[in-house]
């Protein structure tokens, strides 16, 4: 029989074993909700990123139904070729206005949009100056662009400007941050980052995938939030999160936008959105502007909530966001953490090394605008019983 030419797999699988890093899916058979059943288990939902729980919202629903009526399932080719429907620009459309940008260009997925654009729009020739904890589809972008990547330590503006002094004045660079870090909820420091990209001459590039929907006027991002429009070249913003539904988007210049539709990668050489997808966004950005009470719960939620694991004595980090990580330290300890919590009816995953730096393993919890007050007791009642259990508070 031929050796098995992949058994190096199973060998490393089994190293993550031994070293207590293998996790199994968790499993829904519920819809995307606040209180939903995970393997088998009734739980209040702290993992998702439906933060206005769009994902289950009626208009949604019938907007993306009408579509599979007028259109079919699937949008059947590549946008340049023929995959690139009316609905397709009519959301491009929506959300140029949203966004009060030239442009707007939809792709997959959030990742394929940071990645898509980075690389098309970089060569061997330019620099790039990013946050270490730029999103991984960032440092995926900026490594097939094959630009040269410095990295400046987590929102240290004068690093960054060092890097900066240090490079001719003639060098194309790009300075990239995350609008909302996704494993910490804080903020980047967008005001300084603008005044150095111009200082610098550099294009600004903002990840806004955790602060579409989340920050800003109606959820514009948190461009809108720090009043630094018109300081910002690339806006990058993703539909699957507070949107409800699937993709990612960039807002910019027209130029950017013609650019991107004849180089950026996953635009030219992956399928497009099915009608439903593109049809339940749009739906979304009508949510966003004419039903301001799911931002403001978010919030509201988010409050009671910090303020409740706090008071327990936990360690909440330095979110500005929905995002409320508890720190524990180690990694053993945060999954422990996690499965002692779902047990007793909490979903919050576990996160360690590499994910976040080694000593800083955590639970990640994020409230939606549907969490009610119970939902968010009860979870508060079950941290405490289990923080206190494992010796954490
Ligand atoms: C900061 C950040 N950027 C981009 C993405 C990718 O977005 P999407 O899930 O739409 O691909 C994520 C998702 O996890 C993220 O947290």
């Amino acid at each position: 029989m031929r050796p098995d030419p992949l058994s190096f797999l199973t060998t490393e699988l089994e190293a993550l074993n031994a070293q207590g890093l293998y996790r199994h899916l968790r499993v829904l058979s519920d819809a995307q909700k606040a209180r939903t059943t995970v393997d088998d288990r009734e739980v209040v939902n702290l993992s998702s990123n439906n933060y206005l729980g769009l994902t289950t919202h009626p208009r949604l629903r019938e907007r993306a139904l009408d579509a599979i009526t007028r259109y079919g399932v699937g949008s059947g080719s590549v946008r340049p070729i023929a995959g690139t429907l009316e609905i397709h620009l009519e959301l491009e459309r929506r959300l140029a206005d949203f966004k009060e940008t030239e442009a707007v260009v939809v792709f997959q997925s959030g990742f394929t949009a940071n990645a898509g654009t980075v690389s098309a729009i970089l060569t061997s020739d330019d620099v790039v100056i990013s946050d270490e904890l730029n999103h991984a589809s960032i440092i995926d972008g900026c490594r097939l662009s094959r630009a040269s990547i410095k990295v400046f330590p987590h929102k240290d503006v004068s690093a960054a400007r060092k890097i900066l002094t240090q490079l001719p004045a003639s060098q194309r660079t790009i300075l990239i941050t995350d609008g909302v870090f996704s494993m910490d909820g804080d903020l980047g420091p967008l005001p300084d980052l603008c005044a150095l990209a111009e200082e610098f001459g550099c294009i600004m590039m903002v990840d806004d995938a955790h602060a579409s929907g989340v920050f800003g006027k109606n959820g514009r991002g948190t461009i809108d939030h720090f009043g630094v429009r018109g300081r910002v070249d690339i806006q990058v913003g993703t539909l699957s999160k507070a949107f409800g539904a699937l993709g990612g988007y960039v807002a910019g210049s027209r130029a950017l936008i013609e650019f991107l539709y004849h180089r950026a990668r996953p635009f030219l050489f992956s399928t497009s959105h099915p009608p439903a997808v593109a049809a339940a966004c749009i739906a979304a950005i009508d949510v966003l502007l004419e039903e301001p009470q799911h931002m403001e719960r978010l919030w509201d939620n988010t409050r009671f909530f910090r303020a409740g694991l706090q008071s327990l004595g936990f360690n909440t980090g330095i979110s500005d966001s929905p995002i409320t990580p508890v720190i524990v330290g180690d990694g053993a300890l945060a999954m422990k953490l996690s499965d002692r919590l779902f047990a007793k009816g909490v979903f919050a995953q576990g996160i360690g090394f590499p994910t976040v730096a080694r000593g800083r393993a955590r639970v990640r919890t994020i409230v939606t605008a549907t969490h009610t007050r119970p939902d968010l007791q009860f979870a508060l009642d079950v941290f405490g019983a289990v923080g206190r259990e494992l010796g954490i508070v």
